[in-house]
């Protein structure tokens, strides 16, 4: 790939649509907060730790990444995280973020549905006024939990409703189609949230179609397998729905064996709404640009293709339609001077 590219790459302006807050969470800082919290994990080094991350599927990375979580106790871990997270953006460039957070994750553990929400947005602010990022906040049902269980967190958002702009579905997928969720996806959307979920990642093509059918929701995050289903991929088109696709994530839970195998450019080709996003970077060996710079290596993508690419991050935001056309704005200026 040409410096020119990569460059370029590096210097436009994105947005980020896809990023677990607990996935950005790197091995120093792990380390750090669970001596300061007296908790115990179970790697004796940062690199015993990160030898484990050696995923073959999607649930033995969630077993490790579950663990690692054990280590965010107080409002001031979570603000930690997320700004050490912020920081990592703004050298990528990324001017937009939306990020997903677990609560069922900490709460079970008797932390504070309030010390999680107050941590992270705090910290989405303070990455405003320092770093001009503008940001929301998505709230994640945990899918291999049951749908009681998300009705309870959905219980805990109403109270704030001004931080979290929306809901979405994580964790293991197979067995936990979204049709397991129909009802607190109705609710949430009553109540006012915009909704995402996880959906044909490991799970099928069908589970896409549950997601937008059952669940309503405004963007599937992954999708990568609705390439198997021709009818759904018209219909994604037509409804110009948004997939954000994580191909280092893809790898790395061999999703796909090799990243020149990766759909991505073959989804772009065929006018699907794709975005390229990070996932969980501390786990998946890199943040944004590091997305952007090994995929379009692998699927030898073009500044247009990688223009595009950037539209669709905004174009597929929560954001307004104004906010919408100032970062246009910003994009359409940088691409000019990169040329
Ligand atoms: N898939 C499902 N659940 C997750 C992921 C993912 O890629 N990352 C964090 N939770
Ligand atoms: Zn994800």
């Amino acid at each position: 790939m040409t410096e020119e590219l990569k460059r370029y790459i590096r210097l436009i302006p994105k947005a980020e649509l896809h990023l677990h807050i607990e996935g950005s969470l790197e091995p120093e800082l792990m380390f750090a907060m669970a001596k300061k919290n007296g908790v115990k994990i179970k790697y004796n080094s940062i690199e015993e730790l990160q030898a484990a991350y050696n995923f073959n599927n999607l649930q033995e990375f969630l077993n490790l990444y579950y663990t690692g979580a054990d280590v965010l106790l107080t409002e001031e871990d979570f603000y930690d995280l997320t700004m050490a997270y912020l920081k990592k953006a703004h050298e990528d460039n990324v001017v937009h973020t939306e990020i997903f957070f677990d609560p069922q994750t900490h709460t079970v553990r008797g932390v504070k549905f309030e010390s999680i929400v107050n941590g992270i947005i705090r910290a989405l602010e303070d990455g405003e006024k320092e770093m001009n990022i503008s940001s929301h906040l998505i709230m994640c049902f945990l899918r291999h939990l049951d749908e009681k269980s998300a009705m309870k967190t959905l219980d805990y958002a109403l109270d704030h409703k001004d931080k979290i702009i929306g809901v979405g579905l994580d964790s293991s997928e197979l067995g936990n189609p979204p049709s397991k969720f129909t009802n607190v996806f109705e609710r949430a959307q009553k109540e006012g949230f915009l909704t995402v979920a996880h959906a044909g990642e490991e799970g099928p093509a069908a589970y896409v179609w549950e997601a937008m059918d059952l669940l309503n929701v405004m963007r599937i995050d992954h999708g990568v397998r609705s390439i198997d289903d021709k009818k759904l991929i018209d219909e994604l088109v037509k409804r110009q729905i948004p997939l954000t696709v994580c191909p280092l994530s893809n790898l790395r839970l061999k999703v796909v064996s090799d990243l020149k195998d990766h759909p991505l450019k073959r989804m772009l080709d065929k006018n699907l709404m794709v975005t390229v996003n990070s996932d969980d970077p501390s786990y998946f060996g890199g943040y944004v640009n590091q997305n952007y710079l090994e995929v379009a290596h692998a699927l030898n993508l073009t500044k247009d293709d990688i223009l595009i690419l950037v539209k669709n991050s905004f174009t597929s935001s929560f954001l307004s339609e104004k906010e919408k056309k100032r970062f246009f704005d910003k994009v359409e200026l940088a691409d000019r001077s990169l040329r």
